[in-house]
């Protein structure tokens, strides 16, 4: 069984996939983090964003078992990753991992931008999450000053929009939910009612 949860930035994937994989006993692939550490790997050693043969490199070196959200939650990995996300090399790179994952015994939950799509394109269930840029810039706004860190939304919003742009505008696997997706829109949403009513699709696919 594999659940594929995709969608844009801060729409509140992370939390219903750790929630739906805790619920069903699945494991759980934040893919976000693949592209954020192969980011990280790039900027620590002190090598270029744009070279494409070295940025691949560093992808078919990330280790599952390392990935930690708190060591690449900084927002210029965030940055980072958008940036290398839009190289096929990369991507083809880090799409084997996740396949890999995917057929785990006995289930798994994968989010991203690509799954439905790409990663998962036979995926019995396939969930894409999404809220108003507004929202998520708000939700991203409270957990960054809940954090202790100032920030100023406006900023935040046009981080969120900017990302939008070039997660949907690139070439290679843009995001766009898959054309056989439920559409989740939780703008008006408690993170229950969500989970809820991505309990209800999954329950009828099981
Ligand atoms: O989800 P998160 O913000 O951690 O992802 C960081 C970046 O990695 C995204 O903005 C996107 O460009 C890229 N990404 C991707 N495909 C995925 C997951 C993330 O292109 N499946």
């Amino acid at each position: 069984m594999i659940i594929a949860i995709d969608g844009p930035a801060a729409a509140g994937k992370g939390t219903l996939s750790r929630r739906i994989a805790g619920e069903y006993g699945f494991h759980h692939l934040d893919t976000g983090l693949t592209y954020r550490a192969t980011a990280k790997a790039l900027l620590d050693a002190g090598l270029p964003l744009d070279d494409e043969t070295i940025a691949e490199q560093m992808a078919r070196d990330v280790e599952l078992a390392g990935l930690d959200r708190g060591v690449l939650s900084a927002h210029s990995i965030g940055e980072a990753a958008s940036k290398i996300a839009v190289m096929p090399l990369v991507r083809q790179a880090l799409v084997e991992t996740q396949r890999a994952f995917a057929v785990r015994a006995p289930g798994t939950v994968l989010d991203g931008r690509d799954i439905g799509t790409v990663v998962c394109p036979d995926a019995p269930v396939k969930l894409y999450v999404t809220a108003s840029a507004e929202v998520r810039a708000r939700r991203r706004f409270d957990e960054i000053v809940g954090n202790g860190t100032p920030a100023d939304f406006l900023e935040v919003l046009a981080d969120i929009v900017k990302r939008d742009e070039r997660d949907m505008g690139r070439a290679d696997s843009p995001l766009r939910p898959a054309a056989d997706a439920h559409l989740l829109d939780t703008s008006e949403m408690s993170i229950e009612a969500a989970f809820l009513a991505a309990k209800t699709i999954i329950d009828a696919a099981l």
